[in-house]
């Protein structure tokens, strides 16, 4: 964790910082992943979206929410009238997990500093945190998404600045959940009256 927190936390820019990802050995996921998924979307832009892990789909194509989940981020973005394109898209974790597996405590700390450095250097006005494991690894909440979700909380980057997060419910979640969308777009559309608020 040690290495992984030198080799993130030195990265000058979000390019250098993916060099350095793809050069960190010390996390086992690399290994059976086929692809890293670092980002996607404009990282200039004032939201980022954070999920869990990668999917097949993902690994396939290296690039975070390109599968069904990510089909229905994009509808869930439309809604509140933002395009993929203009957001900007990551996971806590950058190489899928075998047959998507959870990943391991140890697995999300190695790619804890890479994630954070990640937040620090796009800089955005606001989080949205996709799912329990991401609003956890942002925060640090305990409770289950389905107490979280709706209500704002605060992400502390390494350098100490604070950006308020919106836990939501993870579009897979919803894909098998279809009713619990109406909880989702409450939380879409609290976060495009915050940046609104922000300006
Ligand atoms: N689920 C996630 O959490 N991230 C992805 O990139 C795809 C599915």
């Amino acid at each position: 964790v040690a290495i992984a927190r030198e080799a993130a936390g030195t990265a000058a820019t979000l390019d250098e910082l993916r060099e350095r990802l793809a050069a960190f050995d010390g996390c086992n996921l690399k290994f059976t992943a086929k692809n890293m998924c670092f980002s996607d979307g404009d990282p200039l832009s004032d939201i980022m979206f954070i999920g869990e892990a990668p999917g097949r789909d993902e690994d396939i194509e290296g690039l975070p929410f390109v599968g069904r989940s990510g089909q229905l981020l994009n509808r869930m973005l439309a809604a509140i009238g933002l395009e993929r394109q203009n957001v900007y898209i990551a996971n806590t974790i950058p190489w899928r997990p075998p047959g998507n597996r959870t990943p391991t405590p140890l697995e999300t700390e190695l790619c804890r500093p890479f994630i954070e450095r990640q937040i620090e250097l796009a800089d955005p006005k606001v989080l949205v945190a996709l799912g329990g494991p991401a609003a956890k690894a942002l925060t640090g909440a305990q409770e289950g998404i389905l107490r979280l979700r709706g209500n704002w909380k605060a992400h502390s980057t390494p350098s100490g600045k604070v950006i308020p997060v919106m836990p939501t419910l993870h579009p897979a979640y919803l894909l098998r959940s279809p009713a619990q969308k109406r909880f989702a777009w409450r939380d879409f559309l609290a976060v495009k009256m915050k940046l609104r608020e922000l300006g």
